[in-house]
């Protein structure tokens, strides 16, 4: 096809629609049909319009201008300087996410609040009282599926997914640290709907000294104006943030009052375990007795497994499989590229034995009294 050949590709986004409205005919997952069904009308659209001659176009280069302009006029910034930031968030902090809820084990309650506090904020006609959550506050021990939680919500929104480590912005951008937070947010509206995961939230409350005080407690005094800032309502825009933490005790009240959601990711209990393992052997191809994935379930909630742990353990495990089938391995590097390639790799059901050493290897990061203090915070802070 030639560029800019209009009716051809019309016609391919109709022939393209088409296929697409097929297959999701015959798609038996719902939220995938759905899917489906969404892109074929989609692109049936486009190819409605290629054919009346409509080209689409993208808006976005008028929008950068007209914050340039906007900002550059109120605030006095070198003209130019806010569109450098937007650049740097948009290469540099936004991540596409595929997670979908069914890549996370367990968390049941969690994964049904966060959908519902999400499906609450887009529902545009709601009595006046019903005000949408813009923060949720995700709270627990290292390892038990925060930053899943939030590619997941991204992911299932199809939404632009800004993925930000507050340390790394605080301590990376120090005094330009709040213009960075600014232009995240301008872009989040831009790219709409968005979710803008902070990750690490109590670093911002616990740099207490010096230079960097000042420029956190700039980076805070914005952050909060941004979600103190009204919704607009009109355009539609949808920005969403999500904090995670892993010492929720850090961060100081008048952040927290800010994020009226503070739900609380426990390690998971006898079924997450099972769940979690389920994902991370059998959904991935492998066998496992389901005895056996009982036992082990069981010594995962007696050792305290966080999800990352039990992800570790089953990873481990498969590694004893693989090299316990395939004890010249490592001799194959010695080989000819071609002859690795070709090698076919041995592999067996997964035994209580391939587990048995991993479990040797593999440390839970908390201990009982530190699961006694997210539950004691969860009592007296925690909500949903
Ligand atoms: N509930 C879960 N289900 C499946 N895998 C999990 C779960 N929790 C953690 N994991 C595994 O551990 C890894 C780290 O989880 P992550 O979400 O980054 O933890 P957190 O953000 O709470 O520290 C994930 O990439 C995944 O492999
Ligand atoms: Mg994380």
């Amino acid at each position: 096809m030639e560029a800019e050949d209009y009716p051809a590709a019309a016609d391919a986004f109709l022939r393209g629609s088409m296929a697409i409205g097929k297959l999701a005919k015959v798609t038996e997952n719902e939220k995938l049909r759905e899917k489906r069904l969404t892109l074929a009308k989609n692109y049936m659209q486009v190819g409605k319009e290629l054919k009346k001659g409509i080209i689409p176009v993208k808006s976005k280069p008028k929008e950068y201008k007209r914050s340039k302009e906007v900002h550059g006029s109120t605030i006095g910034t070198e003209p130019g300087e806010e569109e450098g930031f937007e650049k740097y968030v948009e290469q540099n902090l936004i991540a596409t996410s595929r997670m979908t809820w069914e890549n996370i084990g367990g968390l049941n309650s969690v994964k049904e609040t966060i959908k519902e506090s999400v499906v609450l904020s887009i529902i545009e006609e709601k009595p006046e009282a019903i005000k949408p959550w813009k923060g949720i506050l995700l709270f627990g021990p290292p390892g038990t599926g925060k930053t899943l939680l939030a590619a997941a919500t991204a992911g299932s929104l199809e939404a632009t997914f800004f993925n930000v480590k507050v340390g790394q912005i605080l301590s990376k951008y120090f005094g330009e640290s709040s213009k960075l937070v600014s232009a995240l947010y301008s872009v989040g509206r831009k790219k709409s709907p968005s979710i803008v995961f902070l990750d690490e939230f109590d670093s911002i409350a616990l740099s207490r000294s010096g230079e960097v005080a000042e420029s956190s407690r700039r980076v805070l005094s914005t952050l909060l104006s941004e979600l103190d800032g009204l919704q607009d309502k009109d355009s539609g825009r949808y920005v969403l943030t999500m904090a995670a933490t892993n010492t929720p005790w850090d961060i100081d009240s008048a952040v927290l009052s800010r994020f009226p959601k503070r739900i609380h990711i426990p390690l998971p209990d006898k079924e997450a375990c099972l769940e979690i393992i389920r994902i991370h052997t059998i959904k991935e191809g492998l066998k496992l007795d389901e005895q056996i994935l009982d036992e082990i379930a069981v010594r995962c909630t007696e050792n305290l497994f966080a999800g990352r742990d039990i992800a570790t353990l089953c990873n481990d495990a498969i590694w004893n499989m693989v090299r316990s089938e395939n004890p010249a391995l490592g001799s194959l590097a010695d080989k000819p590229v071609d002859a690795i390639q070709e090698y076919r790799l041995g592999v067996r059901e997964l035994t209580a034995g391939d587990f048995e050493k991993s479990f040797e290897s593999v440390r839970s990061a908390v201990k009982a009294r530190d699961v006694a203090r997210y539950d004691k915070w969860a009592e007296e802070y925690g909500s949903g």
